[in-house]
């Protein structure tokens, strides 16, 4: 099997993104180092056990904090909160908390220690297995622990186009 993508990284991403992908806020919590952003490569991998993936970037604040944690609480939110999304991405926990610099109040989760959002309609939290970096990523495999829904609005997609 040759190795190596055939037909271009656009052609790669415009694929994934043939179903737009739903955009969560991904908090965690190591001591006193907090982090929240979004993330729109997750999924779940499993029922029985519950089981939640997702693909961050290596080096990133945020993956630090997840990391050294070994926890993560996936929040969901509604579309009506898009500018919350967008901020929290524009933004680096590397610059402070960037829940409180934004105003956003939360409360503690019941069996991690990490930030559940006021805003969120459903929330997932999570206990890190494995973990595998992959190049510019890292791959997390965790078990859920507790799961919460009640959603009221549409949510938020995102829908790379290429340029
Ligand atoms: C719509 C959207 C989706 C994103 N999806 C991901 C993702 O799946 N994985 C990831 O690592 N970063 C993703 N990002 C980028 C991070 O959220 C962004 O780099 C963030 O500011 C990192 O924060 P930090 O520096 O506090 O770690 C996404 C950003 C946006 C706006």
């Amino acid at each position: 099997m040759r190795l190596g993508l055939v037909g271009g990284a656009s052609e790669f991403t415009r694929g994934a993104y043939l179903v737009p992908r739903q955009v969560v806020l991904v908090t965690a919590r190591h001591r006193d180092e907090e982090a929240l952003w979004p993330v729109d490569l997750h999924m779940p991998l499993g029922f029985e056990p519950p089981r939640y993936a997702l693909s961050i970037a290596a080096g990133a604040h945020g993956t630090g904090v997840l990391l050294a944690a070994r926890a993560f609480l996936v929040n969901f939110v509604s579309a009506a909160h898009e500018s919350v999304i967008l901020e929290a991405g524009a933004r680096s926990g590397r610059d402070g908390n960037k829940r409180e610099a934004m105003g956003l109040q939360a409360r503690p989760a019941v069996y991690i220690d990490a930030p559940r959002l006021d805003i969120a309609e459903g929330w997932l939290e999570c206990g890190v297995e494995e973990s595998r970096h992959m190049d510019d990523r890292v791959l997390v495999v965790a078990r859920v622990l507790h799961a919460e829904t009640r959603p009221s609005g549409p949510s938020l997609f995102h829908a790379w186009r290429p340029r």
